[in-house]
């Protein structure tokens, strides 16, 4: 049997440099030779990127509702558990997923303010015991990433993105109290930082916690 894979996830607020820092590290665990897959969410199966189509559209009514929106993520999570990402790291590969169940206790927990244990129950359910073995979380103050966001020209700003500093606010600061109360799990960056100085640390973290799983 092949040792199990590291499972990482990556969180934020939208325009935190997730992307970027997820191509470097697939970039420097390709490089040792490692059998990896990388998941984005809603997404990943064709029954999550049909529900990616659902909660992008934009012209809905009446809205989609705080709690369909709930189920909808983590339907699609649910699917990807189960389909890919639980079967993959049986297999050895590591997973990298830009986005994992802290995103439904922030965005819908938090910031659309449903009841936090409700949304903790349904993520359990969603995920069953498939964890992240470590989440980076890459913290930027609202104001800050929405500057990025608008720079990024080619790409229509996403129903979130439309979204109102305060709404912001709320994710950041919810997503700063979770990783404060999973101190093991959670690795706290400064998205503010160059580039090369987070991926720095960020690799830094999985050579060292990880070793004995790479190359
Ligand atoms: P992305 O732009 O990082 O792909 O994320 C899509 C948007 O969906 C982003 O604004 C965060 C939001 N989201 C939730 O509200 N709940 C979730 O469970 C996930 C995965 C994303």
């Amino acid at each position: 049997m092949s040792q199990r894979g590291i499972f990482i996830s990556f969180e934020g607020v939208d325009g935190c440099g997730k992307s970027t820092q997820i191509k470097e590290l697939r970039r420097r665990l390709r490089s040792l030779g490692d059998k990896l897959i990388i998941t984005r969410e809603p997404g990943g199966t064709l029954l999550g990127e049909d529900i990616r189509k659902i909660l992008q559209r934009t012209s809905d009514t009446p809205k989609i509702s705080d709690r369909a929106e709930l189920l909808l993520f983590t339907a699609s999570r649910a699917q990807l558990v189960e389909e890919m990402l639980e079967p993959s790291l049986q297999e050895g590969h590591h997973v990298i997923a830009d986005r994992f169940l802290d995103s439904t206790a922030i965005y819908q927990g938090v910031a659309r303010g449903l009841d936090e244990e409700t949304v903790a129950q349904v993520n359990r359910f969603a995920v069953g015991t498939c964890m992240p073995d470590v989440t980076f979380l890459l913290d930027i103050a609202p104001a800050d990433s929405r500057l990025r966001l608008e720079a990024r020209a080619d790409e229509p700003l996403d129903r979130f993105e439309k979204l109102p500093d305060s709404f912001f606010n709320d994710v950041r600061e919810g997503y700063l109290k979770l990783a404060k109360a999973e101190p093991k799990r959670f690795v706290l960056i400064d998205a503010m930082q160059k580039i090369s100085a987070i991926s720095d640390q960020i690799w830094e973290t999985i050579t060292k916690r990880y070793d004995g799983l790479l190359g």
